[in-house]
C-alpha cells in the first residue's frame, strides 16, 4: 500500500471520515556540494521517492493533535501555548513549525491528522526537513497563506536552527521544499536561487547507507562551520564562497595547515558543483561521475568528514563496471553515500555492492535506487 493510502486509512480509522487534505514532503540525497551550503555556496541535491506524509482536517480550536505511526505516538499542541522542550522528540519539529510559521505573523489555523514516513530516519537523509515541511504544508492546507517554496524552507530551517538547536544550513530544507520531479536542483545558497539539472540519459541514482549511524556529528559539524568562518575572516570576505580558487591558490600559504585544508575543500567543491551542472546539460556521466569521485577525496582528505564505512562503500561502487562516481553525501561520518550508475546495470551494481561491502567490513547496507521526486506538496484531494 501506499503511505499516501495507509495515512488515509488510519485517518478515517480514527476519525470515522475521509481526510480533507493530505500533505508530503521529501527526504533527499545530495549529488555534490558538501559543506558549502554555510558557506553561501552551492548545492546539487534532488528530492527522493521518500518522504513523510500527513493526512488531516482542519480543527476549529487552534490546536493541533498529530498521531505518528511510525512512533505509535499522540500528541497534542496549543498553537497559542507552544512549548519549547529540553528533549526534543518528533512531534517537537511539529511545534518548531509551527512557532516559525507564527513568528513570520502567518495565522495559523489548528489540524488534527496522521504522519507516516519512508525516509530512514538518523541515515542522512534528511528526514527532518521531510518532517518539517510537510508540517509547514499541512497548515498551508488549512490555513489562509501563500505557499511560497524558499519562505517555508527558511521557516523550516529556523525551527531547527532556534527551536531544535541544530545549526544546519539550507539545503535540505530547499530541496524538500523545491524538488523537481526527474531533476536535480542547482541551488545557489546565498540568494537562494534555483535552477534544474537532468541526470544524464541512461543513469540512475543510487542511495548507498552504510549502515553506520553518526555519531558526534553535530559537534564536528560546527567546529567544522567554525573553522571556514574563521578563514572567510582571514581573507575579509563574507563567506568561503567569495573567493576564486585561484586567488586562494595564492594566499594559501597565510593559512595554517588544516585551516587551508576546511577552505580547499570549500572552494573547490563550490568549483566542483558548477562543473557538475554543465556536465548534466551535455549529458556526460563519465564527467559528473569523476566530479564525485574528486568531491569524496577532498571531504575525506582536506575536509575529514568521511568515515571507515563510507570509504569502504565508495571505494566498492567506484570499483564497479556500472559506477560513473560515488561519494560520501550530507553531513557525514557515518550515514549514507550516492553513486551514479548506468541505469541498466543498476539492480547487478546494488546486489555486487552489498555483497562486496558486507565481505569488506561486515556492516549491513541498504542501497536503493531512487528517483528525483518533486518538492513538498498537497498531493490529496
Ligand atoms: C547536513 C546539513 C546541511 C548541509 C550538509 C552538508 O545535511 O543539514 O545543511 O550542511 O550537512 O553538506
Amino acid at each position: 500500500m501506499s503511505l499516501a493510502n495507509k495515512v488515509k486509512e488510519h485517518f478515517a480509522a480514527e476519525f470515522g471520515e475521509s481526510p480533507s487534505f493530505i500533505a508530503r514532503a521529501p527526504g533527499r540525497v545530495n549529488l555534490i556540494g558538501e559543506h558549502t551550503d554555510y558557506n553561501d555556496g552551492f548545492v546539487m541535491p534532488l528530492a527522493i521517492d521518500r518522504a513523510t506524509f500527513i493526512a488531516l482536517r482542519p480543527r476549529a480550536d487552534k490546536r493541533v493533535l498529530a498521531i505518528s505511526l511510525d512512533m505509535d505516538d499522540r500528541r497534542e499542541f496549543a498553537l497559542d501555548d507552544l512549548q519549547q522542550s529540553a528533549a526534543p522528540a518528533w512531534i517537537d519539529y511539529l511545534v518548531g513549525v509551527a512557532w516559525s510559521l507564527q513568528a513570520r505573523g502567518l495565522v495559523l489555523r489548528g489540524w488534527e491528522g496522521v504522519v507516516s514516513g519512508d525516509v530512514p530516519i538518523g541515515a542522512g537523509l534528511s528526514s527532518s526537513a521531510a518532517l518539517e515541511l510537510a508540517t509547514a504544508r499541512a497548515f498551508h492546507c488549512v490555513s489562509d497563506f501563500e505557499w511560497e517554496a524558499k519562505r517555508m524552507a527558511l521557516a523550516c530551517q529556523r525551527a531547527e536552527n532556534e527551536w531544535l538547536g541544530v545549526n544546519c544550513g539550507i539545503m535540505d530544507q530547499m530541496i524538500s521544499a523545491s524538488g523537481v520531479h526527474d531533476r536535480a536542483l542547482l541551488i545557489d545558497c546565498r540568494s537562494l536561487e534555483t535552477s534544474s539539472a537532468p541526470l544524464p540519459p541512461g543513469t540512475a541514482v543510487v542511495i548507498l547507507d552504510t549502515g553506520a549511524r553518526r555519531g558526534l556529528v553535530d559537534s564536528k559539524y560546527n567546529e567544522r562551520r567554525e573553522q571556514c568562518e574563521a578563514a572567510a575572516r582571514h581573507f575579509s570576505i563574507a563567506a568561503l564562497r567569495d573567493i576564486s580558487s585561484a586567488e586562494f591558490m595564492e594566499r594559501a600559504h597565510e593559512l595554517d595547515e588544516l585551516s587551508r585544508a576546511r577552505a580547499r575543500h570549500v572552494i573547490t567543491e563550490n568549483e566542483r558543483t558548477l562543473q557538475a551542472r554543465e556536465a548534466m546539460h551535455a549529458g556526460d556521466a563519465a564527467a559528473l561521475g569523476q566530479l564525485m569521485i574528486e568531491s569524496h577525496i577532498s571531504l575525506r582528505d582536506d575536509f575529514e568528514v568521511s568515515s571507515p564505512a563510507l570509504d569502504a562503500i565508495v571505494n566498492c561502487a567506484n570499483a564497479d563496471q556500472s559506477c560513473f562516481g560515488a561519494r560520501m553525501t550530507g553531513a557525514g561520518f557515518g550515514g549514507c553515500a550516492v553513486a551514479l550508475v548506468a541505469a541498466e546495470g543498476a539492480p547487478a551494481f546494488v546486489k555486487r555492492v552489498k555483497a562486496s561491502y558486507i565481505a569488506a567490513t561486515g556492516n549491513q547496507p541498504a542501497l536503493y535506487i531512487t528517483r528525483a521526486s518533486a518538492g513538498a506538496e498537497t498531493v490529496y484531494p
